[in-house]
């Protein structure tokens, strides 16, 4: 089977999940989307009102400052990125999901991840870094340092959305995504192009 088929396989199974009951409060389950083949995977904290709508990850305010990053860094969802979240399905009114719905959900998340085999993984914010990595990790101790997750150099940085309610933690960030360029030259394209770093 390609990679494009297993994810499809999975997806079916994800779709049909009552494992939490998030499930019967949300209207679309928020699988993941872009390239099974690419080299890099986002890992986001869970769908918002927007993804809920559509059925697709990081597609409100967040996702487009995101796609601006990405941008900046030469590299965009159809070729280069996977993104999918710590939990599938949106919890009520945005709260952050709890330990049992992450448990729940995160057999798909390891599932996606040994499907698309990433070279890089990027943590978006405190919920993907402790639902990876440790429940009790810091994102502001953690993030611009590459972890290993399953042997996959991990940076995690500040979520986007954080980005957006505090404008002052941008600097920080980008000097993280300048690092996953580097990284991404070092071990997938040695000419990768990016305009600004
Ligand atoms: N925030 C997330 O963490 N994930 C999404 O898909 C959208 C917003």
């Amino acid at each position: 089977m390609t990679k494009t088929e297993e994810i499809k396989k999975l997806q079916q199974i994800v779709e049909d999940c009552d494992k939490c009951t998030l499930r019967k409060g949300c209207q679309k389950v928020v699988f993941g989307a872009g390239n099974p083949e690419a080299k890099i995977m986002l890992i986001g904290e869970g769908p918002g009102a927007e993804e809920d709508k559509t059925g697709m990850p990081f597609v409100g305010r967040a996702g487009q400052l995101l796609d601006k990053i990405l941008e900046a860094c030469g590299f965009n969802r159809k070729d280069h990125i996977y993104i999918a979240n710590i939990v599938k399905c949106r919890p009520p009114k945005n709260r952050v999901p709890s330990p049992e719905e992450r448990a729940a959900c995160l057999p798909y998340l390891k599932e996606q991840i040994n499907i698309i085999e990433p070279k890089i993984i990027i943590l978006l914010g405190a919920t993907a870094l402790q639902g990876l990595i440790d429940p009790q990790a810091k994102i502001t101790k953690m993030r611009g340092d590459w972890i290993k997750f399953q042997n996959i150099c991990t940076m995690p940085t500040y979520h986007p959305a954080a980005l957006l309610r505090n404008p002052r933690l941008k600097a920080p960030a980008w000097e993280d995504y300048k690092k996953v360029v580097q990284k991404y030259r070092e071990l997938v394209n040695h000419d990768h192009y990016s305009a600004q770093c």
